[in-house]
């Protein structure tokens, strides 16, 4: 197959960083008449890796593919256009990549004019985009994170040209507004703040496959935040690879405390944030968490190590004590706090010492869950470099005994909440069990109880009476029938047409100048007793577009609350 070559990665490129403030692209509606033509009766399938940069990456890509006519489809060997959105931050997730594009070989050969897709964080490595495009000649395109937005332009390329397109540009990075968004849930929704990563740690990819550190606009962050309220949704989590350096890139002389305070403050029922890096955790933004209700008193953490050579040589610029400090902070000023982790096992020569002080500060942090991952070395990362004498059965029984660790204090703080009530936001019917619906509680433990269809995507209140390791179970506590009700009907009120139209109508009929001054006309003819100008006057209010709007509203609003008055009666 011929190639077009718009760019390729090169990590001397990925690695810079420069202090100045990243452009802002307004992305511009850029369908073709070509592309509407192509999309019509097609499918599209992707598949996501990875954190939740890709998910939110993948919305907005559904949101592009949509917006030409393309369906999604679940299953792969019936689509058309198929994107594998992929991640590289420990090998495993890379294998299982080259698993899938092989498994697509058949399809592919059958079907010459499907695309196939290779985006996400794997083709950001030089060496293995070669490998991909030498092993899997039936890829016929591949860009990087920071082409998402392009995607319409490259699918009309490769189905114009019918040449493989390669776009993948190592650089500091832009920021994106205006891409449409196609949501993975109703009522749950992910919301970028900053884009890349500055940190470098040192085992770590994300750094060179996401590009410098870019926050949004404070403006354009809250306005994507309103829309979400505006729609109903219940959870909005703030994303970055690090949240905390939020603003520090930017000259609005706004941090991530005033920013999460912004969104509190609009009203979402449940406010998260991750991922948090303990080097930039202010005392300020604690103190924020502390004061909202719903800040969700739930904070990921990750610690990578206990241990304060080892941390030294991660690049993590915080020591064991610094951790400690932080969480002791945190316990004490956030109530019921739930607090999570990722932590590296077999960083290279990590020793027996080394590794029990990750132990240690385990049992004494008494984390609520955590993420535990076996170093997996990153070409192009200064770890990967290092020497590493341990061996892979020394790394697999030390991840045992942290999990076994880990397992103690979460099992202990999950049994701690039996018999108590929580607030959960429900998901839907459990994944491991078909009678049971699931959600999170505030301190994101996960609860399964009996539920129905009804409290999909509602708050509702759950006793536990069961604790399991991982999960709890819980029976769902009704509220007073009349409670309910009267819950369900400012709901619906909330959005009801007809009283947002009144209220909208009401606001202009009263700040109207030119109304104002005939008001105030008609009074001073009524003093002088002027009944002519009196009348005329009248009669030029009474039929004022505005007035005549008014009072229709008025009218259809108070049959609408009538009507709802009777049916109580
Ligand atoms: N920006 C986030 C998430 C980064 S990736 C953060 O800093 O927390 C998620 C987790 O993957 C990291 O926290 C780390 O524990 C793990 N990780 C990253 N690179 C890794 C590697 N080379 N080997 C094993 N685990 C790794
Ligand atoms: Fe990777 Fe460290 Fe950046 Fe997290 S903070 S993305 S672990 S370099
Ligand atoms: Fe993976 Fe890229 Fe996220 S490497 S963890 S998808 S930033």
């Amino acid at each position: 197959m011929k190639e077009k070559i718009l760019n390729k990665p090169d990590l001397k490129k990925a690695i810079q960083r420069d202090s100045s403030v990243s452009p802002i692209i307004y992305v511009e509606d850029n369908r073709s008449q070509k592309l509407l033509d192509f999309a019509k009766d097609k499918k599209y399938y992707i598949h996501t890796y990875g954190c939740q940069a890709n998910v939110r990456d993948e919305e907005s890509m559904r949101g592009m593919l949509e917006s030409i006519g393309l369906t999604k489809t679940e299953n792969r060997e019936e689509a058309d256009v198929i994107l594998l959105n992929t991640c590289a931050v420990r090998e495993n997730a890379e294998d299982k990549l080259y698993g899938e594009i092989g498994n697509l070989k058949g399809y592919m050969e059958k079907h010459k004019d499907a695309v196939l897709g290779i985006c996400g964080c794997v083709p950001e490595e030089p060496e293995i985009l070669e490998r991909i495009l030498k092993t899997f000649p039936y890829v016929n395109l591949v860009f990087g994170t920071h082409e998402v937005y392009r995607l319409l332009e490259f699918l009309e390329e490769v189905i114009s040209s019918k040449k493989r397109l390669i776009a993948v540009e190592s650089k500091s990075g832009e920021v994106y507004e205006g891409l449409p968004v196609i949501r993975t849930s109703k009522y749950k929704a992910f919301v970028n703040i900053i884009y890349g990563c500055n940190k470098f740690c040192t085992y770590c990819i994300v750094p060179y496959t996401r590009g410098k550190e870019r926050s949004r606009k404070f403006s354009d962050i809250l306005k994507e935040c309103q829309e979400l309220i505006d729609d109903g949704y219940q959870e909005i989590t703030l994303l970055g690879q690090n949240v905390n350096a939020y603003g520090k890139d930017l000259d609005e002389g706004k941090d991530f405390a005033d920013l999460l305070e912004a969104v509190a403050k609009l009203g979402i029922p449940r406010l998260r944030f991750t991922t948090s890096h303990p080097w930039d955790f202010t005392s300020k933004m604690i103190d924020v968490i502390a004061k909202y209700d719903n800040v969700m008193n739930f904070i990921h953490l990750p610690v990578q190590s206990g241990n304060d050579n080892v941390l030294k040589k991660m690049g993590r610029r915080y020591t064991s004590s610094d951790y400690l400090k932080l969480v002791k902070e945190m316990k004490e000023k956030i109530p019921g706090l739930g607090l999570s982790t990722d932590i590296i096992v077999g960083f290279p020569n990590e020793s027996d010492e080394e590794f029990n002080d990750t132990l240690k500060l385990v049992d004494e942090v008494e984390y609520d869950s955590a993420f535990t991952f076996i170093y997996s070395p990153r070409k192009g990362t200064p770890a990967a470099r290092m020497e590493d004498t341990i061996s892979k059965e020394t790394k697999g029984k030390r991840f045992k005994e942290l999990v076994s660790h880990l397992e103690k204090s979460i099992s202990a703080s999950s049994e701690r909440m039996v018999g108590q009530v929580y607030d959960v936001l429900v998901d839907g019917v459990s994944k491991n069990n078909e009678d049971m619906y699931s959600g999170y509680t505030e301190s994101n433990k996960l609860v399964h109880f009996k539920g129905d269809e009804s409290m999909v995507g509602k708050i509702i209140k759950v006793k536990i009476t069961e604790s399991h390791t991982y999960s709890l179970i819980g029976e769902v506590i009704s509220d007073d029938p009349i409670i309910q009700k009267a819950k369900e009907l400012k709901e619906c009120l909330k959005n009801e047409p007809v009283l947002e139209e009144y209220l909208r109508i009401k606001a202009i009929f009263e700040v109207d100048e030119s109304l104002k001054e005939l008001r105030q006309k008609i009074a001073e003819s009524k003093a002088k007793n002027e009944k002519d100008e009196y009348d005329r006057l009248k009669q030029m209010y009474d039929n004022h577009p505005l007035v005549i709007n008014y009072y229709k509203a008025k009218e259809e609003a108070m049959e609408l609350l009538k009507g709802l008055h009777d049916i109580i009666q």
